[in-house]
């Protein structure tokens, strides 16, 4: 399953808490990030979100789908083939809005490698959802020494990720479940904790 939501959606806190919920029911559990699960990924996403260069729209997308590509075939797939339910704090659905409308590539670009390299969809994804402003005042308190690429994006950039990843959401009814993050983390935690339950319930223990 994938989290997902714009920059101080409580994306992270969430899959922390989620997979502490897991272990306490005795499911085997891999958290992980994208990008940045792997020993790849911690150098693609350094340069991706620290580096204060200029990156080429373009070039940001193959980055991502590469830090995403390598994840998938040497983490993700391997923990899936031996039973492990893999939360991973963003995937493909983070390019759609962030290069996708963010960067203005279009979603049709990302559709398009996520088809040829990454193919692999969530079977549910959490959307952590709440306006910009707000997701963006808990990022200041939260914003430490590190420059943040995407975190110095204005608010329209924002407002165009908000946006793309609600519409995703509509068009994906069956594997989104949108949750509203501007409640406290305890709050939003309850909801998907419920959502959880029932996912465990029926499925069993596979
Ligand atoms: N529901 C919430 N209400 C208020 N603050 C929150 C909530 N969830 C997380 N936070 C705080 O907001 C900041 C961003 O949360 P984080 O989980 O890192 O978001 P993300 O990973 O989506 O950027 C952190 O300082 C976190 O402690
Ligand atoms: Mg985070």
């Amino acid at each position: 399953m994938t989290f997902e939501g714009i920059e101080g959606s409580g994306k992270t806190t969430q899959v922390a808490r989620a997979a502490a919920w897991m272990q306490a029911q005795g499911l085997p559990v891999l958290a992980t990030r994208n990008p940045g699960g792997t020993e790849l990924g911690r150098l693609l996403r350094d340069a991706l979100l620290h580096s204060r260069g200029h990156i080429d729209a373009g070039a940001e997308l193959l980055l991502m789908m590469a830090d995403r590509r390598h994840h998938l075939t040497t983490m993700i797939e391997p923990a899936l083939a031996e039973g492990t339910h893999v939360l991973c704090d963003r995937y493909t659905d983070a390019s759609r809005a962030y290069q996708g409308a963010g960067r203005r590539l279009g979603e049709k670009r990302v559709d398009e490698l996520h088809e040829r390299w990454c193919r692999r969809d969530p079977d549910r994804t959490y959307l952590f959802d709440l306006p910009v402003d707000a997701a963006l005042a808990r990022v200041a308190k939260r914003r430490g020494a590190s420059f943040d690429r995407f975190e110095e994006e204005d608010r329209k950039f924002h407002e165009r990720v908000r946006a793309a990843y609600r519409r995703r959401a509509r068009q994906e009814p069956k594997r989104f479940v949108v949750f509203d993050a501007s409640q406290t983390a305890d709050s939003v935690f309850l909801s998907l904790e419920e959502n959880l339950r029932s996912l465990f319930r029926k499925r069993g223990r596979a």
